[in-house]
């Protein structure tokens, strides 16, 4: 497979787990409500539990379907590849919840943009990734393509969900 092509299939499991939630998602908040004494919320009403399993899990799917089709040389084995969709998801959505609780230490509410809405469930989930993946996943060029590629989708496919009507706000 085209190396190009190969970092866009390492994505597939990240982009799909933080886009699914806006379609998952709803319901109870993952932080229960809670304000902390800053008066300002945990995470927010836009972190629910729906979308944080709703989104693990349909990352790790998008991904196990991948590894079964075509291991990556981002990692040892099929077998790592598999875990490694789990984590990738699991990571993308803890990623995702941080932003949030930062997000809120900051001031800005719910649904507002932010600078790390963007780019810290990649940052993330690559971490998490770390003990899974093989040091060629982490090569500058490889990097700075995963975030380079992020910053430009992730606010354009949120201003495609909002034109879809998916979304209320186009970012
Ligand atoms: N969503 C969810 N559960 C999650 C993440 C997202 O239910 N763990 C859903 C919510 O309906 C959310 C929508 O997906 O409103 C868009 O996600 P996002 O932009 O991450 O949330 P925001 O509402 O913008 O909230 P925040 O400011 O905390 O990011
Ligand atoms: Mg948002």
């Amino acid at each position: 497979m085209d190396r190009l092509l190969e970092l866009l299939v390492f994505l597939i499991p990240i982009y799909v787990a933080n886009s699914s939630p806006v379609v998952l998602g709803g319901g109870a908040p993952l932080d229960f409500g809670i304000a902390l004494p800053d008066g300002r919320r945990l995470l927010g009403n836009g972190k629910t539990f729906r979308g944080f399993v709703g989104g693990t899990l349909a990352g790790t799917v998008a991904g196990g379907i991948v590894a079964a089709l075509y291991t990556l040389p981002f990692f040892p084995d099929a077998q790592a590849q598999f875990l490694g969709a789990f984590v990738l998801s699991f990571g993308t959505l803890f990623g995702d919840a941080l932003g949030s609780f930062i997000k809120r230490r900051a001031g800005v509410d719910s649904g507002r943009p932010f600078v790390l809405d963007t780019i810290m469930f990649l940052i993330v989930a690559l971490a998490a990734v770390f003990p899974l993946a093989q040091r060629s996943l982490y090569e500058p060029v490889n990097v700075l393509f995963f975030v380079a590629l992020t910053l430009v989708l992730h606010p354009l496919t949120n201003m495609l969900a909002n034109r879809a009507g998916l979304k209320n706000v186009p970012w």
